[in-house]
């Protein structure tokens, strides 16, 4: 088959970019290992910055999240009996919208299904040709039979363990990680929310976040080890453990019941720079990795499609070249700026195992500029809403 645009991977990234790609009258196909269900049914982040909004809203996406996104103008953190909220709206004049990932994939396939456009899901074997070339091509298997996808640019929005970073010579890369040695342990349960607002909480126990779906689902999170398995933690050790990591008050009104999800997530900062290689593109966690705390994951990939899209449409339309020329640097010049949030934010809150009586000080230090200062505070507050 041929189209301008071949897309490698049907998460958030590679839909976006077909949606945002055919608004602007530019053919693709997007090509997922998954089924459907399969990535519907992946629970992540559901923080997303105003920018995303603006980006979901102006690829046709945005009604049901205007209808169902809770707008949150703060966000507590709080260490020990202290906690301080950043009063989002106060420093920045803008929020962000919690809204699940799972939701905003959902309506980009309702988006895509509607515009008749191609996502094949169950493909096997994707693997990238001549991308040092004009005619770069992507071959594959889809229902036992071998086949070719040829496009003008090809675009690898498929996560971390996709092949198109691979793709990427050895040696005209460069990759940067971090991997830290905790996990979350995440909890869904059908559950009014403990508050209204998010919970980032610092203890010397270790991290928890109390993060929400909606009015009667709630999302919570500990930061356990990386050895431990989520069957062993039984619903009452969960909840306890929360408990004695979130402030009093909130660990008094907290409603538990029985966790419909229970998962462990591993934490890891991860950089591939250049995000382009000839005719192919980056996108999403193809390229970078953050740990969640902070929710950039998500955001970080919305603003690679933002300007991919921008860029591959001056380039079809007006044959305009300096977008895709300089989409690698732009995008990381954002990727940096959110890895050094997330991991400011990560080393702000959690436990290190190897940490010394120094590290303790010096973070409780922090915790109290953020407390005592605006101007911490409002630094806080732009990188939290994606000012910087
Ligand atoms: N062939 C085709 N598709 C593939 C392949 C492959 N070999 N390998 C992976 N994929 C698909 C995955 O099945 C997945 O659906 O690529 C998709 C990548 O989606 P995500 O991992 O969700 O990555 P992305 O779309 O960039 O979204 C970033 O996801 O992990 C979170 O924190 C992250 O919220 C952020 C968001
Ligand atoms: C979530 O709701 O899953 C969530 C929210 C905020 C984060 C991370 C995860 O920083």
């Amino acid at each position: 088959m041929r189209t301008q645009v071949v897309i490698i991977g049907g998460g958030p990234s590679g839909l976006l970019l077909s949606q945002a790609l055919s608004r602007q009258g530019i053919e693709s196909v997007v090509l997922e290992r998954r089924s459907r269900a399969h990535v519907l049914g992946r629970i992540r982040a559901g923080v997303l910055e105003h920018g995303s909004c603006a980006l979901l809203r102006r690829a046709g996406v945005g009604a049901r999240l205007e209808r169902e996104g809770i707008r949150h103008d703060g966000t507590l953190i709080a260490r020990g009996d202290r906690a301080v909220r950043i009063d989002l709206r106060d420093l920045t004049g803008h929020s962000v919208t919690v809204y699940g990932q799972t939701e905003v994939t959902r309506d980009l396939y309702a988006a895509r299904d509607a515009a008749g456009g191609t996502v094949l899901h169950d493909v096997a074997d994707v693997a990238l040709h001549d991308l040092d070339g004009d005619a770069p091509s992507v071959t594959f298997r889809h229902e036992g039979r071998d086949r070719r996808a040829a496009g003008d640019f090809v675009v690898g929005c498929d996560g971390f363990h996709g092949p198109s970073r691979q793709a990427i010579p050895a040696a005209a890369r460069r990759e940067f990680e971090r991997v830290y040695p905790f996990g979350w342990l995440g909890v869904l349960s059908e559950t009014p929310p403990v508050d209204a607002e998010l919970i980032y909480a610092g203890s010397d126990r270790g991290f928890a976040l109390c993060s929400m779906r909606n009015a009667n689902l709630s999302r919570y999170y500990v930061q356990c080890d990386l050895s431990d398995r989520p069957e062993a933690w039984t619903d009452d050790a969960f909840w306890d453990e929360l408990r004695r990591r979130i402030p009093p008050a909130q660990a008094e009104a907290l409603v538990i019941g029985p966790s419909i999800e229970k998962s462990i997530a591993p934490l890891r900062s991860f950089v591939c720079e250049p995000m382009r290689r000839g005719r192919l593109f980056l996108c999403g966690d193809a390229a970078h990795i953050v740990p969640p705390t902070g929710a950039k994951g998500l955001n970080l990939a919305l603003s690679d499609v933002g300007l991919l899209q921008e860029a591959l449409g001056r380039h079809f339309s007006v044959g305009d070249k300096e977008g895709i020329d300089r989409y690698s640097e732009r995008a990381l010049a954002a990727v940096w700026k959110a890895q050094r949030f997330s991991w400011w934010f990560t080393r702000l809150l959690h436990r290190f195992a190897d940490e010394t009586g120094f590290d303790r000080r010096l973070r409780a230090a922090e915790f109290a500029a953020l407390c005592d200062g605006r101007a911490a505070r409002a630094a806080m507050a732009e990188s939290y809403v994606g000012l910087r």
